[in-house]
């Protein structure tokens, strides 16, 4: 059996309107991974220029958009110093590896993708090539680092699932080669996802069944982080509610997604498990928990937006955080592509 050391690879599209969800689902998570792992996390470029250009707003939108995510990154307390801040393009391993597992995914496994059709909408035959191959490209991130753990949002579960399958594709296409270079039985390790806590999809403040997202038109159905302290206190305080008061344990949240949605935002925050948030709350009205939701949320992200206003008005810094991780990423894969090349049997 091959053993793979720990490492964490993660990364999130600098495509505008960073949320609550990236936030609670991701970015809040990698946070926690530092003290544990070594981590190495990425705003994923490549992907973005996946969609429309209309979606990540052009050249200058995008650098900025990159800027952005870098910021929230460090301002939710991410270490560039101890683990790795970079942006994708700017290793071009993530680019080389996706042609390759490009030849390794079959398209009857990237027809099942839920998250194409519902980018491509109704119009599929008009939607990138890139937007197809999204998630070749996403297994190449991982796996250009041999990473073993990837902390996402439930949304991600499908594409996590895929890297899976082509790591273990390549691992048995390859077998020979891969136990001839004396890796023995597996080049790649199949990457485990990491989805927990209460806030792995973070539901839109409008509807409760449609997931909080960066391309909702309305504003009001998320929070940014970049909104001020009135605007997140605003929002919430305008989010969907039921009728009814809050129940007092989690089957009577049934049927009652807002409820659930607000309960488990609170949760996350609040860094506390949901049933004693249900206890907390059980039997007051929506009104009670909108106040106290809106004061944590403002205090807990309120730090966050300052910071990564402070960040965003010295772009030279931001971009030698960026440069210094990209040069410290290329150098843990090259190894790896390396010995890829070798295994497929490319002469260098
Ligand atoms: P992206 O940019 O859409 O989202 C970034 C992260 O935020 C999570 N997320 C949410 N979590 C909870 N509730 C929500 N409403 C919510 N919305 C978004 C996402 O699950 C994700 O973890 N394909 C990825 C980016 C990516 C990547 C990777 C991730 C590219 N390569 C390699 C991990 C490993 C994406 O589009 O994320």
């Amino acid at each position: 059996m091959s053993t793979f050391t720990p490492r964490v690879f993660s990364g999130v599209q600098p495509t505008g309107n960073l949320h609550l969800g990236n936030y609670l689902g991701a970015i809040k998570r990698f946070v926690e991974m530092q003290d544990s792992h070594e981590c190495i996390y990425c705003v994923v470029d490549l992907h973005a220029i996946t969609q429309d250009r209309s979606v990540w707003g052009g050249p200058k939108e995008l650098a900025r958009s990159t800027r952005e995510v870098t910021a929230a990154y460090l301002a939710a307390g991410i270490d560039a110093g101890k683990h790795i801040v970079f942006n994708q393009s700017q290793v071009a391993a993530h680019g080389e590896l996706a042609w390759i597992f490009n030849c390794v995914a079959r398209v009857g496994w990237l027809n099942r993708m839920t998250q194409f059709k519902e980018k491509a909408g109704k119009n599929r035959e008009n939607a990138s090539v890139g937007l197809y191959a999204y998630p070749n490209l996403m297994a190449a991130d991982i796996l250009a680092y041999k990473a073993t753990h990837v902390p996402v949002g439930e949304d991600q579960k499908q594409h996590l699932e895929l890297t899976r399958d082509i790591a273990q594709k390549f691992n048995i296409d390859f077998a020979d080669s891969i136990a001839e270079a004396g890796f023995g039985d597996a080049f790649f390790p199949l990457p485990e996802p990491l989805i927990v806590g209460p806030a792995t999809r973070v539901m839109s403040l409008r509807d409760g069944q449609a997931k909080m997202s960066k391309s909702e038109p309305s504003d009001l159905s998320r929070i940014n982080l970049t909104d001020d302290a009135d605007t997140i206190a605003k929002k919430i305080r305008k989010a969907k509610t039921d009728p009814d008061a809050l129940p007092d344990s989690k089957e009577g949240l049934a049927g009652r997604p807002e409820a659930a949605n607000l309960l488990g935002i609170y949760a996350a925050l609040a860094e506390a498990g949901i049933e004693d948030v249900i206890v907390q709350f059980a039997g007051q009205q929506f009104s009670k928990l909108k106040q106290d939701l809106a004061d944590l949320a403002v205090e807990k992200l309120s730090p966050i937006a300052g910071e990564m206003q402070r960040l965003m008005a010295d772009p030279g810094h931001i971009d030698a955080v960026l440069k210094d991780g990209s040069s410290r990423a290329r150098a843990i894969a090259a190894p790896i592509m390396e010995d890829v090349r070798r295994i497929i049997g490319f002469i260098g």
